[in-house]
């Protein structure tokens, strides 16, 4: 490798993409060419240069900073390891010379346009070594966001120059002032995806990380001043790192009470060598600050996420989907699958998602890795199957696992050293899996062969199969990455390179198949992040299916990911036996992305008119759930309720969730005695609004600041109201 700059992360165009932002000036200079002012619709950020051409960070915050000149912080705006340093290193490497310090000072800086942004570039050098490091800063304005990354070149023009050793390298870091800070943020394990988090921060270090690729939450933060809020208003800074494999944020408390933010890659067991002239780029973070509370950033954070979805189809309504892994698990057959295809078809599904279980298997171990079909399951073969269903009228999905092998698979017995592991050591990962082969391996994606091999493989597939839609599921965790034939640049770097190669695949069988869909599935919603929400269209939340449960993930996931990449499917399940209804179980599963993964086979014929008037009811409302503005109104981890309201873009349509949890006798207990009324958001406070099955017309106003008594009435009762401007 001649230079590590990882372009895979993000594609530089030093010309205008015709964002009507880039016009605004959003990054002004000093007079004296000694200080940036970077502005975006509501917050300020600014760096300064010392007259010891320090480059400090000076403030980031509300834009009312902009026009004043006290700045109650000067902080590095990048710390490293060094003497005068207190706060986190965003840098730490080693010379070639076994020195571990750093002494950066400034050297120059441009303001450049990169995808239509309004960018600042920074450079410094070390004063004695020929390192560079550029920092760029994004102003994204009309979303309140900056992305921050970082260049580090090792700049040595002497041939006998030694190799820099770069041992972590975050994307940026902030710091705000003085004050009790309380950080929100969403962890998780499988079936108990996204779990939200309130920590009051105190001095000292708190971490958010993931060391196995598979963190079943999210590198999403809030930080905001401790009890000023109401969710919908008050200073919040938030932010998530743009990465999928390991990622790091760091909460770094002084004893006198400042607060520094910092987060990128997670440089634990590995590192990167930089030879003379190579340089490395970090993935981004994405920052931001807004006056109106976790919804504010929730909103910003969302519609920034909206507009980076793979191109293709970041408009295109999403399907209704049948999935038929909750109905035959393994043991699919041509023959089930083309029955409960025509039953989907009948209900009004609009693609069919053949999941685990239809490639080759030996016994009841499935041979992952040989992505053909199972001859004795599909005897005419997996094309001749999804003819028919296309013919029925609908799309087909099939699921893969490109990641992983197995030891009794073809692929594992031509290229045993194409696995993650180190030697003598037993490096299984879930060795009990039902339903696997027990060696079941990681496949060193970071060797250029591995990923040749599953580009053809599913390249292959797709073409013979005409299959456009790839369920992407990664069921292992990736943790022992020994890489035993590889240098120890290559052992140190895997990690960086499998998730280069990852993105790779998925853009590159995009390039091949431009219409086609990937969901992004690891072993429910292992591994949702920014990264992968940039190349896949659909995401698998949970493998849990209770609506219950979904009420609460559809919550959190709703405060960091558009609705169009929610998926949810309605099943038999009912996990606590309550005997819910299937209306309210469409109904939860309605707020996003729609699927039905139930045995319908086994339905009757009310089970299976109620689905289909409910898949026609959720055809009406979609566009305004998938792509209107997300407001989350009350939390189901604070009540017994739970409301969610989409806003067309256009403000014509509101979609309002209301989802009764469980129902004490009236003023019994402290959620019993709470307002049934609800405050509606988004509207136009002038205008008259009408809502299907209720009489009259109310104004926007009233509605926003009155609210709508929402009669739902009983445990585990939903109601969706439809709202119009008239
Ligand atoms: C885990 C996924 O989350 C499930 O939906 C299903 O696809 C299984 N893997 C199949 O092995």
């Amino acid at each position: 490798m001649t230079n590590k700059t990882v372009l895979i992360f993000f594609f530089f165009s030093f010309w205008s993409l015709g964002n009507a932002y880039s016009q605004i000036n959003s990054i002004i200079p000093g007079d004296d060419g000694r200080s940036w002012k970077l502005s975006t619709r509501s917050s300020f950020y600014e760096v300064w240069l010392t007259k010891d051409n320090e480059v400090k960070f000076s403030c980031y915050g509300d834009k009312l900073m902009k026009d004043i000149s006290y700045r109650p912080l000067l902080k590095d705006e990048l710390p490293t390891r060094n003497a005068r340093n207190y706060a986190e290193s965003v840098i730490e490497l080693e010379f070639p010379d076994g020195v571990r310090n750093l002494d950066l000072t400034f050297e120059s800086a441009e303001i450049l346009d990169i995808d239509g942004y309004q960018t600042l570039a920074i450079t410094q050098k070390d004063k004695l070594y020929p390192l560079r490091v550029t920092e760029y800063i994004s102003v994204i304005y009309e979303k309140d966001l900056i992305e921050k990354w970082i260049t580090v070149k090792n700049g040595a023009k002497d041939k006998r120059s030694g190799n820099i050793e770069i041992e972590r390298l975050m994307s940026g870091s902030i710091f705000l002032p003085q004050n009790d800070y309380d950080l929100t943020h969403y962890s998780g394990w499988w079936g108990h995806e996204l779990q939200p988090a309130v920590t009051t921060l105190t001095p000292g270090s708190k971490i958010i990380h993931v060391r196995d690729f598979k963190p079943y939450g999210s590198s999403f933060f809030a930080v905001k001043p401790t009890g000023e809020h109401d969710g919908f208003s008050g200073e919040v800074w938030f932010g998530t790192v743009d990465y999928s494999g390991n990622w790091k944020v760091q909460f770094e408390k002084s004893s006198t009470g400042e607060l520094q933010i910092l987060g990128g890659m997670n440089f634990w067991d590995q590192s990167v060598i930089l030879k003379k002239g190579e340089s490395f780029t970090t993935p981004k973070i994405i920052l931001g600050y807004t006056r109106e509370g976790l919804s504010g950033a929730s909103r910003n954070i969302v519609a920034y996420t909206a507009e980076r979805l793979p191109q293709y189809h970041r408009n295109t309504v999403r399907p209704v989907i049948y999935n038929s892994w909750f109905a035959t698990g393994f043991g699919v057959t041509e023959n089930n699958q083309y029955e409960l295809a025509k039953v989907a078809k009948k209900m009004g599904a609009e693609l069919f998602m053949l999941d685990d279980g239809w490639y080759q298997s030996k016994g009841i171990a499935m041979s992952l890795g040989d992505w053909t079909e199972d001859k004795n399951k599909f005897p005419n073969g997996l094309a001749s199957l999804v003819k028919k269903v296309k013919q029925l009228g609908m799309e087909f999905g099939i699921w893969v696992e490109p990641e992983s092998v197995v030891t009794t698979s073809e692929l594992y017995k031509m290229h045993p050293d194409w696995i993650l592991g180190y030697p003598n050591r037993d490096s299984r990962i879930d060795p009990h899996r039902i339903g696997r082969e027990d060696k079941y391996y990681m496949l060193n994606l970071a060797r250029e062969d591995v990923y040749e091999y599953l580009f053809d493989s599913y390249c292959k597939l797709l073409k013979e199969t005409d299959i456009r839609y790839l369920k992407w599921d990664m069921n292992n965790l990736l943790t022992d990455v020994g890489f035993p034939s590889g240098t120890r640049e290559e052992q140190m770097e895997v990690r960086i390179k499998y998730v280069e190669n990852m993105y790779r695949l998925m853009e590159e069988l995009r390039k091949e198949f431009p219409d086609l869909w990937i969901e992004n599935c690891a072993g429910g919603g292992g591994r949702i992040d920014m990264g992968l929400m940039k190349r896949t269209d659909i995401s698998w939340v949970s493998d849990v299916t209770d609506p219950v449960v979904r009420i609460f993930m559809h919550y959190s996931y709703l405060a960091l990911y558009p609705a169009s990449t929610m998926l949810d499917l309605v099943t038999d399940a009912d996990n606590h036996e309550l005997g819910l209804s299937m209306g309210f179980k469409f109904d939860v599963a309605m707020s996003g992305i729609l699927g039905v993964g139930a045995n319908i086979l086994a339905w009757n014929d009310m089970q299976l008119d109620i689905a289909a008037k409910k898949i026609a009811e959720y055809k009406e409302i979609r566009p305004i759930v998938q792509f209107g503005i997300p407001y989350r109104l009350i939390s189901p981890y604070e009540t017994n309720r739970s409301a969610i309201q989409y806003v067309s873009q256009d403000g014509e349509k509101s979609v309002l969730f209301i989802y009764n949890l469980s129902e004490d006798p009236s003023g019994s207990t402290p959620e019993a005695k709470q307002s049934t009324i609800i405050r509606i958001k988004g509207l136009d406070p002038n205008a008259a609004y009408t809502i299907e099955g209720m009489d009259g017309t109310f104004s926007g106003k009233f509605l926003m600041e009155q609210g709508l008594d929402y009669h739902v009435r009983g445990a585990y009762k939903s109601r969706i109201f439809k709202i119009s401007k008239k």
